[in-house]
């Protein structure tokens, strides 16, 4: 499967693709790409004739301190799993490439992109935003697809793509997990053996408050109070964040009356990782 790292590669590629009546689908992810990708990718397949998989590790999404450059890299491993997974190509373009040395515009979103992980990470957003509006650009996709795994990052894409009339569909795809429960991410190749059993302590206290949900517990506090009970009964995690939000509006909630975001970050070790699940209220669940 063919490689692609210039924007006039994938341009002529497409132009090609789209002359000949052919739907494109998008799959943007920073690589080391796992089953997680993999789904992504499977799913773009069975809606599209043709899917491009952007592989580049965005610089500008990351914040001072943050790990930029620890961040694992391995082409030949995400040749093979985009292929095997039904991709067409991978955009596999270095910094230089998206950000010359000019580079200076950049899409930014107020709101949604202040809570949760925005909060935390202030420049993350507007890195996303421009990565992903200059990849819709670029490829100029019918469909785009995110996984669910990133909520916040999902329902701000669909957010711009309505804002700015991107003419893109975006489709949201499900969190893939390990056995265990973990859900599957290009960070827990950082994870030590110890910090890897540890890191199951993110779904064991999600599936507590589903349970707790289930059996009618609808205070926000009460919710909360016992996912964070679960984490820090964890030696190695420390609770970044535990918010419990209106699906819509991701604005904090007291009482469970509508659907709702849970959405947690927890650092394991150094390591920050996330997950989170939505409890529709007329479901009765998720
Ligand atoms: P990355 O973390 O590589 O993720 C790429 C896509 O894969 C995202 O849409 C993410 O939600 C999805 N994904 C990751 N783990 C998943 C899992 N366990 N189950 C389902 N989907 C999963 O998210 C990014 O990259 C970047 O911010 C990007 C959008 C590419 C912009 O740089």
């Amino acid at each position: 499967m063919k490689i692609l790292t210039t924007v006039q590669e994938v341009r002529e590629k497409v132009k090609e693709w789209q002359g000949a009546g052919l739907r494109v689908g998008l799959v943007p992810t920073m690589g080391y790409l796992h089953e997680g990708h993999a789904s992504l990718i499977n799913k773009a397949c069975s809606q599209n004739d043709r899917v491009i998989v952007s592989d580049f590790v965005n610089p500008i999404q990351f914040g001072p301190g943050e790990d930029l450059d620890a961040y694992p890299r391995d082409i030949e491993h995400d040749r093979k799993i985009a292929q095997d997974a039904g991709a067409d190509c991978i955009f596999h373009p270095n910094a230089d490439e998206m950000y010359g040395p000019n580079f200076s515009s950049f899409v930014d979103m107020t709101g949604l992109t202040e809570e949760l992980c925005g909060k935390r990470r202030p420049v993350h957003f507007r890195g996303v935003c421009t990565v992903v509006s200059k990849l819709f650009n670029i490829v100029t996709p019918d469909m785009a697809y995110f996984g669910e795994k990133d909520a916040q990052q999902l329902a701000v894409i669909r957010h711009m793509v309505q804002d700015l009339n991107f003419a893109v569909k975006i489709i949201g795809c499900p969190i893939i997990r390990e056995a265990d429960g973990l859900a599957k991410s290009s960070r827990n190749a950082y994870l030590t053996l110890e910090e890897r059993r540890a890191a199951t302590i993110l779904h064991a206290a999600l599936s507590g408050a589903e349970d707790a949900m289930r059996g009618g517990e609808c205070q926000v506090a009460v919710i909360t109070g016992m996912i964070r009970n679960t984490i820090e009964s964890q030696p190695l995690a420390r609770v970044d964040y535990i918010e419990i939000v209106d699906s819509k509006s991701v604005q904090s909630v007291s009482d469970i009356t509508a659907d709702v975001l849970i959405a947690i970050a927890v650092y394991i070790g150094k390591i920050r990782l996330i997950d989170n699940f939505t409890w529709k209220v007329q479901a009765g669940g998720i």
